[in-house]
């Protein structure tokens, strides 16, 4: 009865210029390890879940991309979507075409970038999440202790006194403002939302029902089509009226039964080029090399990557991020990575 939906259809645009809306950092290997983001995802679910069990959703333009790196997967397990609409829309989608194959399943969601590498853990706390699933109306959160009030994250506050592995949800808090992050985080009883979602196929169906009810008959028009060959048309035309919404503005703010496991793994939201930065191995000076020969002088803190293992020499510059790709070389400076996203919008 297991089943993952792999959520695999953002641009990653603060990746820029690796990243791209043509070649997501989802389908790149960032970490330099020979394995892309969604393989090492796929990897790891499959450690727990049945390969053909796993569901790839992802917008119809990188359907190619799915297929060329998950040589294992069916065609029909790549749920494609005519349009960008966020989590919300194609996870009730999704889930309807496992209810309809097996009501009895429990899912877990998950996205294709993020950087975990205790699989072991991880499987551990899925599989305990499934267990809880199973034995109760609920929808799990894995929590990440924070670190500094990240406003680009979900927050969870759970009852301190609760002693229990799996704890009550009081509050969930999709990306707060910076004085409100800070006073979840000084009040020590809040854990970020890592982004990974555990249910019963029933639980999540229902919360959309309730709390969804628009976005939830519109995809119930189309039940007895899913999983048929009449199911294209009426995607095609009914998928880009939903509503654009992420699935933790729609449903996890606003249900009642969330609990939240703590993870015991290490977990990084690899959304950023520091972020990347944190996670690779550095050299005496602090730098992070990508694929590449560097002579460097007086320069620390940097993060280099370069295509061909080109030979980079640098003198006198530290905090940098350095990248040459294709036609594009991006020398920015690390303080300033979220306005990458936004020199993406200008070159357009
Ligand atoms: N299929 C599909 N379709 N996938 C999508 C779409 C879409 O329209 N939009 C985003 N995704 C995928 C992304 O590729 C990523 O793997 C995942 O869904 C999450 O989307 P993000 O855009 O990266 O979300 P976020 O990082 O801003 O916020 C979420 O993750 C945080 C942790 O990383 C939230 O769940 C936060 O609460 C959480 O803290
Ligand atoms: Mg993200």
């Amino acid at each position: 009865n297991y089943y993952a939906i792999l959520m695999a259809g953002g641009v990653g645009s603060r990746f820029w210029p690796v990243s791209t809306a043509d070649f997501p950092k989802q389908f790149h290997d960032m970490l330099g390890t020979g394995d892309t983001l969604i393989q090492k995802t796929f990897s790891r679910l499959s450690q727990l879940i049945p390969k053909e069990n796993i569901l790839i959703l992802t917008n119809e333009r990188y359907n190619n991309l799915v297929l060329e790196q998950l040589p294992m997967v069916k065609q029909e397990q790549i749920i494609l979507e005519p349009a960008m609409k966020n989590t919300a829309p194609c996870i009730l989608y999704a889930s309807l075409k496992i209810k309809k194959q097996n009501p009895d399943a429990v899912v877990v969601v998950a996205p294709s970038d993020h950087w975990i590498e205790d699989e072991v853990q991880f499987v551990a706390n899925i599989q305990r999440s499934f267990d809880f699933c199973e034995m109760q109306e609920t929808l799990m959160t894995l929590g990440i202790v924070p670190t500094f009030p990240n406003t680009g994250y979900g927050y969870i506050e759970f009852d301190k006194l609760d002693s229990r592995p799996i704890k009550k949800v009081a509050q969930f808090r999709e990306k707060p403002d910076y004085p409100t992050a800070k006073k979840f985080i000084q009040s020590r009883n809040f854990l970020w939302n890592a982004g990974i979602f555990i249910w019963s196929i029933k639980s999540i169906t229902q919360a959309f029902e309730k709390f969804q009810p628009e976005m939830y008959h519109h995809f119930m028009k189309g039940y007895d089509l899913y999983n048929s060959e009449n199911e294209k048309a009426f995607i095609l035309e009914n998928y880009p009226e939903a509503e654009n919404i992420s699935i933790d503005y729609a449903i996890l703010e606003k249900a009642q039964n969330v609990f939240v496991l703590p993870a015991t793994f290490d977990w990084n939201d690899l959304g950023t080029w520091g972020s990347l930065y944190d996670k690779l191995p550095k050299d005496k000076q602090e730098n992070a090399i990508i694929n590449a020969t560097v002579l460097l002088e007086d320069s620390s803190n940097n993060i280099i990557r370069t295509e061909g293992k080109k030979t980079v020499v640098i003198d006198g510059l530290n905090d940098y991020i350095i990248v040459d790709k294709e036609n594009v070389l991006l020398i920015y400076p690390k303080s300033k990575e979220q306005d990458i996203k936004k020199i993406v919008n200008k070159l357009k």
